[in-house]
């Protein structure tokens, strides 16, 4: 969603604000801007679409100074236009800012300012911010001594009006050295440097800058000048500064050879799949290990229910988390759309434990709904990706997954490191109740051979770019699947759509006979997960029911089955695994055939429209 960035210093702004966007780009946004204080003038340029085109402007109309905010756009009120495009200017001009996050009272503000005189040159909630704060700035008297005083009460008085969440970074006409930023509810982390200051939504800009950073709280205000800064609370005034070593690797971010981020990070999965293990596997104790998550054994002995919840790929995979826990530690689970949940308000049982699984750690109905069951006194934990995001530092508890940056905006490893995270958490708690050590132990044996699995399920990938040709102009496609599988034909169809734009439906096998198999024709693929296993006969029958009626057939299935090929037009083979790990290896076949089939549609694998990487707004 949208991203900020902010410098401070005695270098040239403009460098560090367009590489800054262009790392944050990935978060998905429909158009950018910037301004930068040039001594005499706020100067702006904004544009609609890619980065590129502002950079563009800019040759152009170069923008010097050291001094700056750049912001990415992900349209939510009013359209992807430049007028509509960060940074929003207030009062005659005084002030420029930049705006992560929705201001739900704006049209009220609005109103007032409108009355005031202000006049609105976008459709935008973030401009009301820029107007409101002018007209506070007026009513801030100089303080003696002090000269950075005034503007900060002025932000405080217009931050206390505002009903929403907001990430601000904000410069001033009259004050070329001084930025302000703020956060509530959208992240912001600032970058320590010698003699300058680095501000972003999230670590990417900062790398190879600074090493050291500071991650602001929630009601946190920042002041920055080239000469120092300092961080106040709204309500408990100048907080002591926790600078942290900044923990991302440089050249992490880049395409290594690969065409796209998604292709990359598809084949980086045995290895993230490696680092999500590392050191959690007790050969001794035939069980799972995990550092963070806050809870004795005893306090892990008395669970009797647990809630996963997330959104989107993370949902699917606690979809998968639902029959791991269930079949290998027998505690009840269910599983909730962070959305929903954060709005419903179910009976939760004490002894019960909440999963939020996210890959970014900024989802904001991940987050309200964690927030929410944690106020009602329920021991909340985290499932997550990105070291220090909010939902980590949120919940009581957690398990990073390791997987390393996921930029494509479609989630892949991380999918696949939830799932194996989800493994690894039912093992430790079967192991605290019936599961036997020498089940453990086999538990263990299959999950280390598991990366092995995914490496050589990525050997379909020349035949799955075949069948993707065979495919890709198809409108629609069902994904059906069973048990363990039927989160990834969910996940499969997801996939396709978010990056192709073809309409995909996910359901399980047996349920299309129950109203999907009268979209069944010739122009339909079904796609069937059908690897060995309990179900598989089964699923066997559904895809004769699709073939009797003309339906083409694509079948994932496991090496060694030699009835499939009498059915499916054509089979993708994947290797044999036990049931409760097929999720993690049957859904790279799929990864890898959306992944093909939007790049012969022309669309952009990496950047889908109107899809943000970290979904910041409810
Ligand atoms: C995944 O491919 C999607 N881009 C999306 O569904 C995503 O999984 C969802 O927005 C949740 O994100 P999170 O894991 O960062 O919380």
């Amino acid at each position: 969603m949208c991203g900020i960035v902010g410098y401070v210093g005695t270098s040239q702004a403009c460098s560090f604000l367009v590489e800054g966007l262009r790392r944050l780009e990935y978060r998905g946004y429909d158009s950018s801007g910037l301004a930068i204080h040039t001594g005499r003038s706020l100067g702006v340029t904004r544009s609609s679409g890619r980065i590129d085109a502002l950079a563009g402007r800019l040759e152009e109309a170069p923008l010097s100074g050291s001094l700056g905010i750049g912001h990415t756009r992900w349209a939510t009120h009013g359209p992807a236009t430049e007028p509509n495009a960060h940074p929003h200017l207030g009062g005659d001009g005084e002030i420029a800012l930049v705006h992560n996050g929705v201001i739900e009272n704006f049209q009220t503000l609005k109103n007032e300012l409108v009355k005031k005189g202000y006049c609105f040159k976008s459709e935008t909630d973030s401009e009301v911010i820029a107007h409101l704060l002018a007209e506070n700035l007026k009513k801030s008297p100089e303080v003696n001594g002090k000269p950075n005083v005034r503007y900060l009460n002025a932000v405080q008085m217009t931050l206390a009006s505002l009903r929403g969440t907001y990430g601000l970074a904000i410069c001033f006409l009259d004050k070329p050295d001084l930025m302000i930023t703020a956060r509530f509810g959208s992240p912001l982390v600032i970058g320590v440097g010698q003699g300058e200051y680095f501000v972003s939504s999230d670590a990417s800009p900062l790398v190879g800058r600074t090493d050291r950073i500071v991650y602001l709280a929630d009601h946190q205000i920042a002041v920055l000048t080239p000469a120092g800064f300092s961080v106040i609370h709204r309500d408990q005034g100048k907080v002591r500064i926790d600078i942290q070593p900044l923990e991302v690797e440089s050249g992490e971010a880049n395409l290594e050879g690969f065409d796209h981020f998604m292709l990359k990070e598809i084949y980086e999965q045995p290895e993230s799949l490696r680092n999500a293990m590392r050191g959690r596997l007790d050969d001794e104790d035939a069980t799972a290990v995990f550092g963070g998550l806050n809870l004795t054994p005893q306090q892990l002995g008395s669970v009797e229910r647990i809630i996963l919840t997330g959104c989107g790929t993370s949902w699917h995979s606690a979809l998968v988390g639902e029959y791991l826990i269930e079949e290998l530690a027998r505690i009840p689970v269910s599983v909730e759309y962070a959305s929903e949940l954060r709005y419903r308000n179910p009976p939760i049982e004490k002894n019960t434990l909440v999963f939020g699984l996210t890959q970014s750690g900024e989802t904001a109905d991940t987050l309200a709904a964690l927030r929410e069951t944690k106020r009602k006194g329920h021991r909340t934990l985290a499932i997550c990706n990105v070291v220090a995001s909010s939902i980590a530092q949120a919940a009581d508890g957690g398990v990073y997954l390791h997987a390393g940056p996921e930029i494509g905006v479609a989630s892949t490893k991380a999918y696949t490191s939830q799932c194996c995270v989800l493994a690894m958490l039912a093992l430790y708690l079967g192991r605290m109740r019936h599961l036997s050590f020498e089940s453990g132990r086999k538990i263990i044996k299959n999950l280390r051979q598991l990366p092995n699995a995914v490496q050589s399920a990525l050997g379909c990938d020349a035949q799955v770019r075949e069948v993707a040709e065979k495919h890709h102009s198809s409108d629609n496609f069902l994904y059906l699947g069973r048990q363990f599988n039927f989160p990834t034909a969910l996940e499969g169809a997801l996939k396709l759509k978010e990056i192709s734009y073809i309409h995909a439906e996910g359901y399980p096998a047996a349920e299309m006979k129950h109203g999907p198999i009268a979209l069944v024709d010739e122009a339909t693929p079904s796609v069937f997960i059908v690897p060995q296993g309990t179900t598989y006969s089964k699923v066997m029958a559904n895809m004769e029911e699709v073939k009797a009626r003309g339906g083409p057939i694509i079948a994932i299935a496991s090496h060694d089955d030699p009835q499939v090929d009498k059915i499916a037009d054509d089979v993708i083979r994947i290797p044999q695994v036990p049931e409760f790990l097929q999720p993690i290896v049957t859904i790279v076949p799929l990864q890898l055939l959306s992944y093909h089939i939007a790049l012969l549609r022309g669309c952009d694998v990496d950047k889908p429209r109107n899809l943000a990487k970290s979904v910041t707004v409810e």
